[in-house]
């Protein structure tokens, strides 16, 4: 339906309750699109943001939109998408802290302004059990390092059920949001949080998994990011010139802190290139998930203590 035949869409006095589910979504759809939002932070494109806001106002999340296409939306819940739209595009907010609600290795998890809007590539394979590349059976104990929301660190311990989990940030705040979660999904007795500098304050233990999505965007990068991420902490960005400051000091140290058959798994987004040019005769490997795109490594204790990061 395009924005022009779409019955609701800038029409109130249209009787509400022939309005359906999909007349909403449609007019949600075509009213992003119009604005020229940015995507990314939970869903990629106008039509699927606007399925997001229509089934979470009307509390349909755990249904399968096509069932519930053709069903009739309250007054009160089509006035409530819309005002919801208006202020997602007003404000250039992600609709994940306007919802204070982020899917995330298809948990639905909590979030806010104090922790950037869980996104990582790492939810996809661990929503896969990590197959193929990690038997997580045998994994006993996981580091999420730069846990932020702690997105990473519950959906390891929501996957591998007698796994324990240190969830480590430097940022108090984000810690909050993580504690939050841990407290949602009932992990508190596997899932703690620590607050570090990079390793600085972890407890001396060895991991089976090191799991991070550390900040990776370079400095000339920060000032053109979208509208959007500056409702998100800088610092959960800010990889300082080449993007990779944090990165080469968890290549460095990560293996001080893995088992010997331990693993360490790190995201690079866009920044990928940026790690195979730095370390050009490192056989890197770049894991593909659902969406194909390869931008998670992974590295066994083994490479790590035989190449000098
Ligand atoms: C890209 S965010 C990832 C957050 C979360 N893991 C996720 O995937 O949504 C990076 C995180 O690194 C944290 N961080 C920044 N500098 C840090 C440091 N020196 N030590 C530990 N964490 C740091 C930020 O606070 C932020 O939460």
């Amino acid at each position: 339906m395009s924005p022009h035949n779409c019955p609701s869409l800038g029409n109130s006095r249209l009787p509400s309750q022939l309005i359906t589910i999909d007349d909403c979504v449609s007019w949600a759809d075509a009213r992003l699109d119009q604005a020229d939002v940015f995507f990314g932070h939970g869903c990629y494109n106008s039509r699927d943001e606007a399925i997001w806001a229509t089934l979470h106002v009307a509390g349909l999340m755990d249904q399968e939109y096509d069932e519930i296409a053709s069903t009739l939306i309250s007054e009160q819940d089509y006035s409530k998408v819309r005002d919801l739209i208006e202020r997602r595009i007003q404000t250039r907010q992600p609709l994940a802290y306007l919802i204070r609600e982020a899917w995330f290795a298809g948990y639905r998890f909590y979030i806010d302004e104090r922790a950037i809007v869980p996104r990582s590539h790492l939810g996809d394979l661990i929503q896969d059990g990590l197959e193929p590349w990690i038997d997580s059976t045998t994994l006993e104990r996981a580091l999420d390092l730069c846990c932020g929301s702690g997105c990473i660190a519950v959906a390891l311990a929501l996957t591998c059920p007698n796994l324990i989990v240190d969830a480590s940030d430097l940022d108090a705040s984000a810690l909050e949001v993580a504690r939050i979660n841990i407290d949602r999904f009932q992990v508190e007795n596997r899932v703690q949080v620590v607050q570090s500098d990079l390793f600085q304050n972890l407890p001396i233990c060895k991991y089976d998994l090191i799991a991070s999505n550390p900040p990776y965007i370079p400095s000339e990068e920060l000032d053109k990011l979208p509208e959007e991420y500056l409702h998100e902490p800088t610092p959960a960005f800010a990889g300082g010139e080449d993007g990779l400051k944090f990165v080469r000091q968890i290549l460095i140290r990560a293996a001080d802190y893995l088992s010997d058959k331990g693993h360490l798994l790190i995201e690079l987004g866009n920044n990928a290139d940026a790690l195979e040019s730095a370390y050009p005769d490192f056989p890197f490997m770049w894991l593909t998930s659902r969406s194909e795109e390869s931008v998670v490594v992974l590295l066994s204790k083994e490479e790590l203590q035989h190449y000098e990061f």
